[in-house]
């Protein structure tokens, strides 16, 4: 089978097309056909290895998986002895968390993965699109904030992957969303159903008077302390960048019942029931993908630079 190997860390070039063997399910696993992946951000960050920490995690001198690539959605070709909920034919969404390999075309993943099978009424590049940057938003606005109908929410960065549908999202619990993007993706940003957009290359929101129940920084591009004073009393900042300084706030504002800051690592916490809300939610017409650009499987290292131009809206997604 095609697989796109990673030979070492570094520029997107360190990625190559390889003939690699087919993979076999284990008694507990399922054998995908993958029809469709993305690249975002967190891809671009592991194949570079940087942070530091991602060596430290899957490798010093070059990645331990070779083969990246984290959401996934394609067909089920064959099942493990064991395997109870799924059958060959399936059309199913699934993450691979823990050793990525989705850009392949075979993927095996254990049934017990985070892994659902797609409405009839979805594609496979609308499946991963949503789950990618929906899961995330979902964890830190359904979990992390709490959000509830008719507070004030403010989503930085609303036209990325996990901004753009944190606003679908937000709107969903009832939530009056204002997003922040530049000029150039209002219009993307309103018709996700902002309620009020701010353009940040002409308007700074945190020097307004205007103050937020949740400020959710989707891109990590602001900080707790220049956003804390237009949160309310108990106001919430979110930020996807997990920075030590955060991270000390997070531990330090814990203590009180007043401002407070929040990060998570929302793609180690998904499950079979958030995907399976997702697809829910976006068959129903709630959450829509949002597309920017498709590569195929052999481009990947061109989806990375895309990527990397920080410039992306909603998903990029691989095509096989
Ligand atoms: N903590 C977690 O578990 C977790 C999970 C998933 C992702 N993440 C992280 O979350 C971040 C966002 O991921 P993503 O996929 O949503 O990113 P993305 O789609 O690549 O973000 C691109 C968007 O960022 C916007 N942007 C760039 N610079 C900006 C700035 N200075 N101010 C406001 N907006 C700016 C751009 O909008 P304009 O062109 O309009 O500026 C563009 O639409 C990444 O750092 C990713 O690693 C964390």
């Amino acid at each position: 089978m095609r697989a796109m190997v990673q030979i070492s860390y570094g520029s997107p070039e360190v990625i190559v097309m390889q003939e690699v063997a087919k993979p076999s399910p284990e008694s507990d696993e399922i054998l995908i056909r993958v029809q469709a992946a993305k690249v975002g951000p967190s891809d671009c960050a592991f194949r570079k290895g940087n942070p530091f920490m991602i060596k430290l995690l899957y490798g010093l001198s070059k990645p331990k998986y070779a083969v990246g690539g984290t959401e996934l959605a394609g067909v089920v070709e064959e099942v493990g002895k064991d395997v109870q909920h799924f059958k060959p034919g399936d059309r199913v969404l699934g993450m691979s968390v823990k050793n990525f390999g989705a850009f392949a075309d075979y993927k095996c993943l254990p049934e017990k993965s985070p892994l659902v099978v797609i409405p009839d009424n979805l594609t496979y590049e609308e499946a991963v699109g949503v789950c990618d940057g929906g899961a995330t938003a979902l964890t830190f606005l359904r979990d992390k904030a709490k959000l509830r109908k008719g507070q004030k929410v403010l989503i930085y960065g609303a036209s990325g992957a996990v901004g753009i549908y944190a606003v679908q999202l937000a709107k969903h619990y009832g939530a009056e969303v204002t997003g922040v993007c530049s000029g150039a993706n209002e219009s993307m940003v309103r018709n996700a159903g902002a309620d009020f957009v701010i353009d940040y290359t002409h308007e700074d929101f945190t020097k307004a008077d205007k103050a937020y129940d949740v400020i959710f920084d989707a891109v990590g591009k602001r900080s707790f302390p220049a956003c804390k004073h237009v949160l309310t009393a108990r106001g919430i900042y979110l930020t996807t960048e997990p920075q030590l300084s955060t991270l000390l706030q997070m531990m330090r504002t814990s203590l009180f019942k007043g401002k407070r800051a929040v990060v998570a690592t929302a793609g180690l916490m998904q499950n079979k029931a958030n995907l399976s809300f997702l697809m829910e939610l976006a068959s129903k017409g709630s959450l829509n993908a949002v597309i920017d650009r498709r590569y195929p499987l052999e481009s990947l290292p061109d989806a990375h630079k895309y990527v990397e131009t920080e410039r992306k809206k909603g998903n990029v997604i691989i095509q096989f």
